[in-house]
Order: C-alpha cells, then sequence, then structure tokens
C-alpha cells in the first residue's frame, strides 16, 4: 500500500491502541547502499510492546551518523546483529521525542499520554552488568535505532521503558529530539570518563559538529575552558557563542593530518606542523590541554596524543576518518598519559545530562528541520558532508514550535556547525 506523506502526522487510534500498520523508512539487505536509495518507505506492522517495553508516538526523530553506516552497510551490516535476523528490516533513527502510547506488562513508571525524550540504549535487565557494573558493559547491549530495528524514523517506535526520560518542558517536539545520541554521549565522555573539573582545559576536536557543540556547552557549564578545533571562520564564532575561549581553524594546520602513506620525510614534516599546532594549542590555553575530546580517529589521534598535557587523557567515541590508528607511542608512555575508550551513556547518566537541559543550562543546537519525506535527504547530505548542523525529522509534529510548553529559549539555531 502507498504510504500517503500528508497523513503521517495523523493518529486515528485511542491511546493504549495501535494501529495495525504504520508508516516507516525501512532499509532492507538488498536496498543498502547510498542513503538516498537505500531507505523505502514502507506501511509496516506495528510493534507490540513486550514485557518492560513501550511503544511511543514518534512526533519528531534526530538524524546521526550512524544510520549513514546502516545504510551503506559499512563497516558491517546492521542485518547481524540484535533483532534484525527476526524481522528483516531495519528502522533507523536513534534519537526521538513523543508520546507514550501503549505500555507492555511490567511497566509501572510511565503510563499512556507521558511526553518523552528516547535515549538510545538497550540492554537486557537479565544480564548482571546492568546491576552492578554498567548497562554499557552488558554483553546484549545495543543501540537502538542502529543495532536494533524499530528506531524512530516511523510513526511509532518500540523501546524498553528505561530509556524514556521526561520531555523538557522548556524545548518543542524536534528541538527535543535533536540531542539525545550525541549530547549524552558527550556528557558521558567528559563527566565520567574524563572527571573534569574547574580550570581544566580541554581540546575540541569538530567542536561545531553534533558532539562537539556539546563538549563546549558541558565544558562552559564545568567552568572548564574549552577550545575548538573547526574548518571554517563562522564555526569558529558558533563555538565561542557557546563558551569556548577560542578556536583553531584546521585549515591553518592541513600538515598534521595523518593520512597513513606517509613517506618517512612526509612524517618528519607533518611532525613539524604538529608541534606548530600544539604550540598555538598551548598559546591559546596557558597550558597544554588536561583532555582531548577524540572522534575524529585516524587523522587527528596522533596529534591528540602528543598535545595533551603529561598525565593527560584523549578521550574517544569514534573514527569519523578511519578506525586504524597509529601514533608515536612514546609521547604516550613517556608523559604517563592515558587513552580512554567511551561509547554512548548509561541511563542515569542520560538522565543527569536531560536535567541540565529542562533547566536550560545546555541547549540544543539545530540547523535544520525537515518533513518525513526527508530522511532519506538528510542521511545522504550527512553522508556527502553537506550538512551544516543537527537535522531533525517531524513525524507526529507538523510545526518547530509544538510541543514546546514552558517559555524558555529552545535550541539554539545554528547556521553553521558540524
Ligand atoms: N560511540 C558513540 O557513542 C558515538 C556517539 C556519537 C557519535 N559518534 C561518532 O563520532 C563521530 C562524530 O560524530 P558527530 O555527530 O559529532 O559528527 P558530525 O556532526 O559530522 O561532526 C564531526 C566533526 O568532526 C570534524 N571532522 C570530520 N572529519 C575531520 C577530519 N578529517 N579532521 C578533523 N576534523 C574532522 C568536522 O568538523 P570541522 O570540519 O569543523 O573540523 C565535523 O563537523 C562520528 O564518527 C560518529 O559515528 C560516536
Amino acid at each position: 500500500m502507498a504510504v500517503d506523506l500528508a497523513e503521517i502526522s495523523k493518529i486515528d487510534v485511542e491511546l493504549g491502541e495501535l494501529p495495525e500498520t504504520m508508516a516507516a523508512w525501512v532499509i532492507r539487505k538488498e536496498t543498502e547502499g547510498e542513503p538516498n536509495d537505500a531507505f523505502k518507505l514502507e506501511e509496516i506492522e506495528t510493534p507490540e510492546p513486550g514485557a518492560f517495553e513501550v511503544v511511543v508516538r514518534v512526533m519528531a526523530a534526530g538524524v546521526n551518523f550512524n544510520n549513514v553506516w546502516a545504510a551503506l552497510g559499512q563497516p558491517v551490516s546492521v542485518f547481524g546483529y540484535g533483532d534484525h535476523p527476526e524481522f528483516g528490516h531495519h528502522i533507523g533513527g536513534s534519537d526521538a521525542s513523543g508520546v507514550v502510547w501503549k505500555v507492555g506488562d511490567g511497566v509501572t513508571r510511565w503510563k499512556p499520554g507521558d511526553e518523552v525524550v528516547i535515549h538510545c540504549n538497550q540492554a537486557s535487565y537479565e544480564d548482571v552488568e546492568v546491576h552492578g557494573l554498567d548497562p554499557m558493559a552488558a554483553p546484549s547491549q545495543r543501540i537502538w535505532g542502529y543495532e536494533t530495528t524499530w528506531g524512530s524514523f516511523a510513526q511509532f517506535t518500540k523501546v524498553q521503558a528505561q530509556q524514556l526520560l521526561p520531555k523538557p518542558k522548556n524545548l518543542s517536539w524536534v528541538d527535543a529530539s535533536s540531542y539525545g545520541l550525541t549530547y549524552f554521549t558527550a556528557y558521558r565522555m567528559l563527566m565520567t570518563r574524563g572527571n573534569i573539573q574547574p580550570g581544566h582545559n580541554v581540546l575540541i576536536w569538530g567542536a561545531a559538529g553534533g558532539l562537539g557543540v556539546f563538549a563546549v556547552q558541558l565544558c562552559k557549564a564545568a567552568g572548564a575552558n574549552a577550545i575548538g578545533i573547526v574548518s571554517s571562520a563562522e564555526k569558529g564564532e558558533l563555538v565561542k557563542q557557546l563558551g569556548a575561549v577560542d578556536y583553531i581553524d584546521r585549515n591553518e594546520f592541513k600538515g598534521m593530518m595523518r593520512t597513513g602513506n606517509e613517506t618517512p620525510d612526509e612524517e618528519k614534516e607533518r611532525f613539524k606542523v604538529t608541534r606548530a599546532f600544539a604550540k598555538r594549542v598551548k598559546e591559546i590555553l596557558g597550558e597544554p590541554p588536561d583532555i582531548v575530546f577524540e572522534h575524529v580517529g585516524q587523522a587527528t589521534f596522533p596529534t591528540s596524543v602528543f598535545t595533551v598535557k603529561p598525565f593527560g587523557k584523549v578521550i574517544i567515541c569514534g573514527a569519523t576518518s578511519g578506525y586504524n590508528l597509529d601514533f608515536d607511542v612514546r609521547y604516550l608512555w613517556m608523559k604517563q598519559k592515558d587513552i580512554l575508550g567511551s561509547h554512548f551513556a548509561n541511563a542515569y547518566e542520560c538522565m543527569k545530562a536531560n536535567q541540565l537541559m529542562a533547566e536550560g543550562k545546555i541547549r540544543p543546537v539545530l540547523w535544520k528541520t525537515m518533513g518525513f519525506e526527508g530522511v532519506p535527504e538528510a542521511h545522504q547530505m550527512l553522508h556527502e558532508n553537506r550538512h551544516l548542523g543537527k537535522i531533525a525529522i517531524m513525524v507526529g509534529a507538523t510545526d518547530e514550535q509544538e510541543g514546546q510548553e514552558d517559555s524558555g529559549p529552545g535550541a539554539i539555531r545554528a547556521e553553521v556547525g558540524a
């Protein structure tokens, strides 16, 4: 049955009841490829909530890089993971705001009608790690809407009840859908893994990007001094507006980027530029950074290890430019530096971070809002690096302001970013 895009925002069932089918953007094994072609609009069965699960009507969905990977089927196909083998489809989307529509057995904290934001970590409550170590350590741990199907690019999404957070009343549906995955990741990196303190100096790569805009704001809120690395003066101005001490345009230090194919002479040249970069960072901050906030990977990692101060920490959660990292390890051991991996966040961290959002201490940064039809194009833009910031998709919501109940500044509308 063809899906009528004009009807996406309309639901003709009562709270507590689900329609038999719903509209969803679906990737299947045979459609993997360029995002523009990988996502197909389908009328698909609406999932029923199982025990401790909730079905949420999606009002708005946030776009993240992970579903570019899901579309491409690279570096691995999502169809080998989570519940994909069971259902044979992938409905992506790891960020959403919406209304609890139906709850499964055992759910007591939430009821139909509650307005929520969804965090994207899932883990089985039967795994012991969930109860004593960290759900991120559980063998069952999965990122909803990437390693699982039933994500947010659909009229309804199925999640674990523990994924729900109260929607900040000062934010619209669109604003509230735009921050979870990147903000909560940045929160864990800096607050938990980094243990940032007032007066710390922090170097943030991609500071106007999805993770970066929150890393900068968190540093400011914690009394730490952030320096943002960006690729244009416009992005630099945004980063300063968000609270960074200053920024560096990485184009001035192009030669420090590691490609992996350098000759020994080219390596020497690269190292010279890296030294000049570290010197500039120190001039701006007064000291080398206590923490480097890493997610670029291969291109920047040697510079990160070199630039961080002795006994400092490089905290890494991603590798946009390549995941095979190499660097001169002497600067690590002789200066006793730490490299820390970090991945998303646990529910407690998400809750604490969400409170800062509700208090207006941290704000979403949004570049573009698109209608439901925009899902493939939004991911294609990310894939081709044509985006200039965070993109949100309206699903149940019909305008950008809908859902904002309390006054407040809402999201920062960025002309630039990412
Ligand atoms: N593990 C997790 O839980 C987790 C969570 C969120 C994201 N991630 C990963 O983290 C990465 C960044 O995510 P994001 O949402 O922040 O992406 P994003 O919005 O695209 O921002 C990343 C920024 O990094 C900078 N960058 C890209 N390539 C670079 C290069 N070669 N050298 C230096 N800077 C470069 C760019 O900023 P400039 O051009 O301005 O420098 C870009 O805007 C992605 O790989 C993502 O998959 C992981």
